[in-house]
């Protein structure tokens, strides 16, 4: 048999330590190659469990009383993000809101602290939220907004680019951990230190990263971070994002909107806002306590696997992929834009081909693969390491193969749903 054959691959999930993580998810359909946990990860039973609970037990039962023990939840949830995924001591992590109002909130803060600084650097292939927030705070703020253009297209911005930019008019650097699109991997400790040396403030968005990489925020000293729950960290549609604030950044910065949650004597009500000190003084309102026991749910499950083990998987499942297209999909005119090195992706591989919407939509309507699809002409296609198992993956590609192979894949039009 030779080298990733379906024994093989059998073989690399008899031995995987994380393999019996996936039956604790609802699997609906053992046929189906579910590729896309990056873009949204399945459903932990231990949610259904935890949520059911929560609404018999906690709201139907105590109402409004709830509140009693709910109020500090955005913090508590908070500390269990950052001891399970991000390398980060508690009361540095609030569990509320959007990745966007985060990003907003944390940007503006950091640009005010700087009002001196006259420039915030970013990258062309960073997630559009973050550059349209960019470009509305740098209007706001009156600040340049420089944009890194990474021509060799993987879309990694290395330490020299950074150089070409950074100087003492450098603000703020911000930048995504994973590049949503390539899956490419950012040295975060190196970036950090170079943009420190030039007295800037750094932001990373570790959307595509929490859950998959081992972060280590407080060891990597990263001052700012915000990042979504609902892909490998399996919370569910919408489920509240995160934010992380260095300690010792925490009296000096400020966010925009102070909302009652940032009053130091909440229920006093009283006139005039005075800020509480520590995380919640960065909260802005009543966080989603439903959306809090879908996180705890699924992050428990992260803390109790270990994110050194899951990201070993995942470095395993993306290697598979990267062979397996080698193999199989690079003769059908499929190129891979992910790095090659493992220590330089996440949990994901990006594939283009000329026809990649088609293809898309073939996989997901013909042969019950779902992956998802990026402009310009790119397949993105997830190993999430609690769920997804190697067979999968390689069931996968092998329906890819048979698809292009063929050409059934014409048959279909190319994605008509509005979200690919
Ligand atoms: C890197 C990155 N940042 C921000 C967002 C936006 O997240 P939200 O809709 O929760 O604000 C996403 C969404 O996928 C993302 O991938």
């Amino acid at each position: 048999m030779s080298r990733d054959g379906a024994a093989d691959v059998a073989r690399l999930d008899a031995i995987d330590p994380l393999r019996h993580w996936r039956d604790e998810f609802v699997i609906t359909d053992p046929e189906l190659c579910y590729l896309d946990g990056n873009s949204l990860g399945r459903l932990p039973k231990r949610t259904v469990d935890l949520v059911h609970r929560y609404l018999v037990e906690e709201w139907g039962s105590e109402l409004v009383t709830g509140w009693s023990h709910w109020i500090d939840e955005a913090q508590r949830v908070g500390d269990l993000i950052g001891k399970a995924a991000l390398g980060a001591a508690s009361g540095q992590i609030l569990a509320v809101d959007t990745t966007s109002v985060n990003f907003f909130q944390l940007c503006d803060a950091a640009m005010r602290a700087n009002p001196t600084r006259k420039v915030v650097i970013s990258d062309t292939a960073n997630f559009p939220t973050d550059r349209y927030i960019l470009e509305g705070l740098c209007a706001q703020h009156n600040k340049r907004l420089v944009l890194i253009d990474d021509e060799a297209g993987e879309e990694y911005v290395t330490s020299e680019m950074l150089a070409r930019e950074l100087n003492a008019d450098t603000a703020l650097v911000t930048l995504s951990v994973v590049q949503y699109r390539s899956g490419a991997l950012h040295d975060v400790a190196q970036l950090t230190r170079q943009a420190h040396a030039a007295g800037a403030l750094v932001l990373w968005d570790a959307s595509h990263a929490v859950g998959v990489v081992d972060l280590q925020f407080d060891r990597d000293e990263v001052d700012l971070a915000v990042g979504c729950t609902y892909k490998y960290g399996n919370s569910g549609p919408g489920s509240p994002a995160w934010l992380y604030v260095n300690k010792r950044l925490q009296d000096s910065l400020r966010v925009p909107i102070q909302g009652w949650f940032a009053q130091r004597d909440q229920f006093a009500m009283g006139q005039g806002f005075e800020r509480a000190e520590g995380m919640r003084g960065f909260q802005i309102a009543s966080p989603s306590i439903i959306g809090m026991r879908c996180v705890e749910a699924a992050f428990s499950m992260i803390a109790e696997a270990t994110l050194p083990a899951i990201a070993a998987k995942a470095a395993l499942g993306t290697d598979l992929m990267v062979r397996l297209h080698d193999a199989w999909l690079a003769p059908l005119g499929f190129s891979l834009t992910t790095p090659r090195d493992p220590m330089r992706r996440g949990g994901h591989v990006t594939l283009r081909h000329p026809h990649a919407k088609q293809i898309a939509t073939a996989m997901r309507e013909i042969v019950k693969v779902i992956p998802d699809y990026r402009e310009p002409s790119s397949i993105r296609l997830a190993m999430s390491p609690l769920a997804t198992s190697f067979t999968e993956v390689y069931r996968g590609f092998e329906r890819i193969r048979t698809l292009v192979e063929g050409g059934d894949y014409r048959r279909v039009q190319a994605a008509t749903s509005r979200v690919t």
